[in-house]
């Protein structure tokens, strides 16, 4: 088991570099099933979710070379097995990828109901409706995924939610499909516009990725590439919240500002300065922090996927502060740990009052979640005295060389293994 043990306190400063974004990698690594030619993928992040999906890819027969530490050259063209089994496919959530992505390519696809952050009910019912709509016959049988697809016809596509993953699942099918699709209520992260050029790149024609409404004219080849995956938004965003809550000066560096704009709005509101560069951000922290309100929205609002640091953030700034979820039913489960590190918080539901105290101490905690363990390694250099966080398998599924990067701006961090004691995988 391994864990980290943080000595809080230290003030962050210097320069970090921001790896490639997660939540694209995951997306364009499938993608790459689509083409008839090898592609290559740079600024691939060193994280677990990566490794597994170019295990899944390897195991269905492409084949992937490393050419250095944040690039891979992936053939497709060996593929001959579409199932992703449970094994791999419960490990992450984005394994559902596979289902658009195969269906595309070879009009069947096979993968076990996906796994990922325990955030509450993650159906996939639109997934499914947009494979529907293209002309698939989708079932689920012995927790399995199966659709498949004589020929898959362009069409018109509604979203009853907003949901990323639905948007990408049905631009990775309807890429190669005949003729015209058009989906409405897409979502509009910055990771759905990188897949759309991505695709683009070999050929696809995409257009409107980053608004509500894309259109997608099918193709019948899609040829080689080389492609590098964009920033990873949260990433550097944990990194502005750390530098905020240590009272630090970090430059972030590879970043894309526009991207940040709706955590950057957050953090300045909360009194926190960042400057803005061509590919870099600079935070530090000279007066009080104080409170705000915040409600996490699909893209453009502030994301889910921050709520848990800037949770942290709020019960080191002056006064009451209130964050409502408005994506996910159960968002608040690392709370509790945050309590056993003296926050003042309380939950009703998907609504949470922060009392600022100013201040945290460092105490053993357990992540139950990506950006859960994420808000605890803030918490833990933000506290007075050690704080021991278990479970950061969890954070390694998302975060780069976390330990690495936050030794490097000045972090008392260091991962420790204690053999011999089993842990349940990520689910
Ligand atoms: C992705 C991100 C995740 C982030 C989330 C919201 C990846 C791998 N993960 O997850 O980090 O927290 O976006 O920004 O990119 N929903 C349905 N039916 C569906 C699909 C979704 O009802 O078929 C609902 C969900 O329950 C949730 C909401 O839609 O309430 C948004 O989910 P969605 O955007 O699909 O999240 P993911 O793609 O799973």
């Amino acid at each position: 088991m391994d864990k980290f043990i943080i000595k809080g306190g230290r003030k962050l400063m210097g320069e970090v570099e921001i790896s490639g974004a997660k939540n694209a990698a995951v997306a364009i690594l499938p993608a790459v099933i689509l083409a008839d030619e090898p592609c290559v993928i740079e600024n691939v992040p060193n994280i677990s979710d990566v490794s597994i999906s170019l295990r899944i890819l390897y195991e269905m027969g492409a084949q992937v070379d490393m050419l250095n530490e944040t690039t891979y050259r992936i053939d497709p063209r060996g593929i001959l097995n579409c199932c992703v089994p449970y094994e791999s496919a419960r490990q992450m959530r984005a394994s559902y990828y596979f289902l658009g992505a195969l269906l595309g390519k070879y009009h069947r696809a096979r993968v076990s109901m996906p796994g990922g952050c325990p955030l509450g009910d993650r159906p996939i019912d639109q997934h499914l409706k947009a494979f529907t709509a293209l002309g698939a016959k989708c079932t689920i049988d012995h927790g399995m995924v199966d659709v498949t697809a004589d020929r898959l016809r362009g069409s018109q596509i509604y979203l009853d939610v907003v949901s990323v993953g639905a948007t990408m699942n049905a631009i990775l099918a309807a890429v190669r499909a005949e003729g015209l699709t058009v989906i409405e209520n897409a979502a509009k992260e910055p990771h759905i516009v990188d897949l759309a050029n991505f695709l683009n790149s070999m050929g696809a024609d995409i257009m409107g990725a980053g608004t509500d409404v894309i259109k997608i004219r099918g193709v019948g080849h899609l040829h080689s590439t080389t492609y590098a995956v964009i920033p990873d938004q949260i990433e550097a965003g944990t990194f502005m919240i750390a530098a905020a809550a240590t009272k630090g000066d970090v430059l972030i560096k590879n970043v894309t500002p526009k991207h940040l704009e709706p955590i950057t709005n957050k953090l300045e509101k909360i009194g926190v300065n960042i400057e803005e560069f061509d590919d870099s951000v600079r935070v530090w922290v000279d007066g009080p922090l104080v409170k705000t309100s915040i409600q996490t929205m699909p893209h453009p609002g502030f994301p889910t996927d921050m709520q848990p640091q800037i949770t942290t953030l709020l019960c080191l700034a002056e006064g009451t502060s209130i964050v409502k979820e408005g994506v996910w039913e159960q968002r608040f489960r690392y709370v509790d740990e945050l309590r056993r590190m003296g926050a003042d918080i309380s939950v009703d539901g998907k609504v949470a009052v922060i009392e600022g105290t100013g201040k945290l101490m460092g105490a053993p905690v357990k992540a139950c979640d990506l950006r859960a363990g994420a808000a605890l390694i803030i918490a833990g250099l933000a506290a007075t005295g050690v704080t021991e966080i278990e479970d950061i398998y969890h954070i390694e599924r998302g975060y780069a060389c976390m330990e690495q990067k936050l030794q490097k701006l000045g972090a008392d961090i260091v991962k420790k293994s204690f053999p011999g004691v089993s842990v349940k995988k990520a689910m």
